[in-house]
């Protein structure tokens, strides 16, 4: 199970490190950031592309959730409760982000482009849900990834230890959780959302 999650992990971190980039583009301009997902749709939104990360996501999560019930440590060290903990956020968060991607292509039946994922945060009072949401998204991924490398990494790279190397991979988590906010905020100005993506409109 552990190595399922392993090689898992790295699949779905291709999807998501291209999906954040693609979130950084915000910063320059929307049109970059919505021409670029539109080239990566290509990739990910293949019906085979797409089932094998929805479906690796699911048994993620399952995996996920065994390993840490199975788990006997008594005193675990600050990585491994950073990779616990970071990893239920993601449990939780997947579950949210994945519902309201769906709800809103197959139900809503809009483009869940960009102003779809930044409606939220670019409203008030929603946006006091949205930034804490996405922030900390963000920032797990990293955290976890950051955990998983001290755990495994056992020597110096770079003349770096690795308590070193997990501060800096955790670091950049937090500079692109703040690019990405700032990018979706039209640099925390906030942006006018297409009325089509207005939470009341979408509930009508
Ligand atoms: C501010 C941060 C984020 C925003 C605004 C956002 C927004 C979006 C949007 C709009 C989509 C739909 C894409 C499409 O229709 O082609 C999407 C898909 C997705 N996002 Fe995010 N996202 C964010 C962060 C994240 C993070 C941190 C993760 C993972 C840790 C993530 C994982 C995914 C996944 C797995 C999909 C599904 C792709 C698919 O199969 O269609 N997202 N996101």
């Amino acid at each position: 199970m552990r190595k399922l999650h392993r090689f898992l992990g790295v699949t779905i971190s291709v999807f998501i490190i291209l999906h954040l980039i693609n979130h950084i583009l915000s910063v320059f301009s929307v049109e970059m950031h919505i021409q670029t997902m539109n080239t990566l749709r290509k990739i990910y939104r293949n019906p085979l592309v797409e089932s094998v990360l929805i479906l690796g996501i699911l048994s993620q999560i399952f995996s996920g959730i065994k390993m840490i019930m199975l788990s006997k440590a008594t005193k675990p060290s600050f990585f491994e409760l950073t990779q616990k903990w970071s990893g239920i956020y993601m449990v939780f968060f997947f579950c949210v982000h994945l519902s309201a991607i769906f709800v809103g292509r197959y139900i809503f039946q809009i483009d869940t482009n960009f102003y779809f994922g930044v409606a939220g945060l670019n409203s008030f009072p929603q946006n006091l849900f949205f930034i804490p949401y996405y922030g900390l998204a963000i920032i797990s991924f990293f955290a976890h990834v950051a955990s998983v490398h001290h755990i495994k990494m056992k020597h110096h790279l770079f003349g770096l230890a690795t308590a070193l190397q997990s501060k800096l991979i955790l670091s950049v988590g937090i500079i692109v959780s703040f690019l990405i906010l700032y990018g979706s905020t039209n640099g925390f100005k906030g942006f006018k959302v297409p009325s089509e993506y207005n939470f009341k409109n979408l509930l009508k």
